[in-house]
């Protein structure tokens, strides 16, 4: 009794929050372009569980009606719609704040990012061109790769359209910072939580250049050999997940 009383309670102060950082925040649309794979649904997921999305637009070539009627289901105020195909790629994008694209192929065992270029390139740009006509103003994250190429592609196709600006184009490569603060906590033996590494230029190989002088906490733990290894980790960090994964696909849950 008692306890269902406390449950009661904790429910009753949850749905206050909720109700009142949802009244707090404006209407923002979120579309994930690619939303039925295996980056898309834990995307979608995340975006759902988001107090500041009020409107989650879910587009694929397939398959997005089952992913948007599970997110649904979860009780948090986004409004989730489903769309599959070219037709309604429009209507998906229409009045979008923000807009994710994890849409194209992954690499297999012993491909580099670059050999998806082909495919991906041709699929950010349709992509691209529809979003400069139906939400030219939106944001735009950028996760397809090689990212390296894909987010000049998507500028290339916004500054043809007239709707190009540099500070709403984004190419997603959290993960590597991601990457480098697990494993330098890990050499180190620091708490990761409070770990820090800067990482600077792209996002494939050794175009990915983690900063571990800058790293905090400092550590006096790490030899050079230490800060070489910990580098070339970082920079193969995704072929690490694809050959484990032995082309079942590529890094979707640590993103
Ligand atoms: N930026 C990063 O850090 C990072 C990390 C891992 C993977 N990736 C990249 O993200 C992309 C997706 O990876 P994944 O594991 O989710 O692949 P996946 O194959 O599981 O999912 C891709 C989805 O894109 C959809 N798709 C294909 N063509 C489309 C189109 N024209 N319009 C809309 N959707 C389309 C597919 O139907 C599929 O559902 C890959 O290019 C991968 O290399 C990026």
């Amino acid at each position: 009794m008692r306890m269902s009383l406390l449950r009661s309670a904790s429910q009753h102060l949850r749905r206050r929050r909720d109700y009142s950082s949802a009244a707090a925040s404006p209407e923002r649309k979120v579309a994930i372009l690619g939303a039925a794979g295996g980056i898309g649904q834990p995307l979608a997921l995340l975006m759902k569980l988001n107090p500041l999305v009020s409107s989650l637009s879910l587009y694929d070539i397939a398959a997005t009606p089952g992913v948007a009627a599970d997110v649904s289901h979860i009780n948090t105020r986004a409004l989730v719609k489903g769309f599959v195909g070219d037709d309604q790629l429009g209507e998906a994008l229409e009045g979008a704040d923000l807009v994710i694209i994890p849409a194209g192929v992954p690499r297999k065992p012993g491909m580099t990012r670059d050999d998806l270029f082909k495919i991906n390139a041709g699929i950010v740009k349709g992509l691209c061109t529809a979003i400069a006509r139906h939400c030219p103003n939106a944001l735009v994250n950028m996760i397809s790769n090689p990212v390296n190429s894909t987010v000049p592609i998507a500028a290339e196709v916004f500054k043809k359209a007239g709707t190009y600006d540099e500070k709403k184009l984004f190419g997603v490569t959290t993960l590597d910072v991601v990457r480098a603060k697990t494993f330098y906590a890990g050499k180190a033996n620091v708490p990761v939580t409070g770990v820090n590494v800067p990482v600077v230029g792209g996002h494939a190989g050794i175009t990915i250049l983690p900063l571990f002088s800058q790293a905090t906490p400092a550590s006096n733990a790490l030899s050079h050999e230490d800060l070489v290894a910990l580098t070339k980790r970082t920079q193969d960090g995704g072929t690490e997940v694809v050959e484990a994964k032995a082309g079942k696909g590529s890094a979707t849950l640590s993103m």
